[in-house]
């Protein structure tokens, strides 16, 4: 199929009638979810959770009988990553919460996010206090260094560089970017766990790194997260603001002395349940990714052969954790067209899964479609931290037209979950289906 001439495919889908159109459907099987790390759930992490709720000890630091699931969780996760401090916390959303406290983020400041993200990232920088600074993607669909460059100011704390849709953004460039300016780097691995760059993974290349193991994620424990570091300072205030405000020495120990450590926390301890579940999953975490790689790149092959479309570029084809792929059209009809006729095709997953849709359908990713970023709402109902005088003139727009880059992009692409589970069939009918009806837009 991948070399198949472009002749005979056209030959082939000038036969076959859309679904759209009164066609047979490709398919009528719904694909399966997309949550990667639920697939590969079995007996083994039902083995480890037992072993937990046998010993009764479901809390990190003490029990009757404790089983270090927490600690050994974050000996793991740091081994295979590469860095030397690991802490497990309840959800990605504390991972930033926690790693900005490290990282000292407060009024005053302002903090350079993507236009493609999660609302989280944008929640944890308001919180503290700081103000968030859009900047542009590229054809990455992550941060666009150009963008980054240009939207530093002498307020600039620092970037957050999120890796979007399960590969890596150009993070090499970025961290220079970080370096020249005297600037952190805090690089949101929530949605590629695992990936890496020329044989360096996500997480090790930021002053700090943030993880979830939410259930849509590569691997998962339903809810959890992880901050990473190299830097003993930073993840002794992490784990002081992830917990009770104060840092802990090696033996386990609050420590008291060092003001630098006596903090506010934030309630985001990771239990023994959890993180027993988590170290299975890290051991599957490279057959996951590997699975979803390869199913991946078949269907991306087989798209070479539509010049019209625009594959998204990966700045490491090899560094991809392969859980989303991102085609993108001339124009935003097309991309309405396209979608609108694979899904009759049958390519769409069960209700309560999202696959499969036009990016602009994408809710809470996109920076215009955060009402409280846009409208500048806050908790105290006073203004904070837009209006403290310490932000004065710093807030900026945030509404749809702030990045054209990322707005074209929305408009004209399709995101199509690859789940970790994908048959040869599936694999397939993707294909098929996008053969079906790429020939008949006329993009081959
Ligand atoms: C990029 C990104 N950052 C942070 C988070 C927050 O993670 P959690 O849902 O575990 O709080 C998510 C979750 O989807 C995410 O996609």
């Amino acid at each position: 199929m991948d070399d198949q001439p472009v002749a005979s495919l056209d030959a082939q889908c000038s036969l076959e009638r859309l679904a759209m159109d009164g066609g047979k459907p490709v398919r009528t099987q719904p694909l399966p979810l997309e949550f990667p790390g639920i697939h590969y759930l079995d007996n083994e992490e039902m083995d480890a959770a037992l072993r937990v709720l046998k010993s009764r000890s479901l809390f990190r630091f003490y029990g009757v009988d404790l089983q270090n699931e927490v600690a050994s969780f974050e000996a793991e996760f740091a081994e295979a990553l590469g860095v030397s401090h690991a802490l497990a916390v309840t959800s990605g959303t504390g991972a930033l919460n926690t790693a900005l406290s490290a990282l000292g983020v407060g009024p005053a400041q302002e903090v350079i996010v993507p236009a493609y993200l999660w609302v989280a990232v944008v929640a944890a920088v308001v919180s503290h206090g700081a103000i968030p600074v859009l900047a542009d993607i590229d054809d990455t669909f992550c941060l666009d260094p150009k963008a980054v460059e240009a939207a530093i100011t002498p307020r600039t704390a620092g970037i957050i560089l999120v890796h979007m849709s399960g590969a890596p953004g150009d993070v090499r460039a970025i961290r220079q970017i970080a370096d020249r300016h005297g600037i952190f780097l805090l690089e949101d691995c929530a949605q590629c766990n695992g990936g890496s760059v020329e044989g360096r993974k996500v997480g090790t290349f930021g002053d700090i790194a943030t993880f979830s193991f939410q259930m849509n994620k590569n691997m998962t424990s339903g809810e959890g997260g992880c901050v990473v570091t190299n830097d003993l300072r930073l993840y002794r205030r992490a784990v002081a603001c992830h917990d009770l405000g104060y840092a802990r020495d090696e033996h386990g120990r609050l420590m008291f002395t060092d003001l630098d450590y006596c903090l506010w926390g934030g309630g985001y301890r990771m239990d023994e349940l959890r993180a027993a579940l988590l170290r299975v999953q890290l051991r599957k975490l490279p057959r996951i990714i590997a699975h979803m790689h390869a199913s991946k790149y078949r269907i991306r092959r087989a798209l070479e052969a539509f010049p019209g479309v625009q594959l998204r570029r990966i700045v490491d084809p090899a560094g991809d954790t392969g859980c989303f792929l991102i085609t993108t059209y001339p124009n935003a009809e097309a991309a309405r067209r396209v979608n609108r006729a694979l899904r009759a095709e049958g390519i769409v997953t069960w209700p309560q899964g999202i696959s499969n849709v036009v990016m602009t359908e994408w809710g809470l990713h996109l920076y215009y479609n955060i009402v409280s970023l846009v409208r500048q709402t806050s908790i105290d109902g006073r203004g904070f931290p837009w209006k403290l005088a310490e932000n004065a003139g710093l807030a900026r727009r945030y509404d749809k037209g702030a990045c054209p880059a990322a707005d074209s992009l929305f408009e004209r692409s399709i995101i199509l979950a690859i789940p970790s589970c994908l048959t040869a069939q599936d694999e397939d009918d993707i294909i098929k289906a996008f053969e079906k009806v790429l020939g008949r837009e006329g993009l081959h």
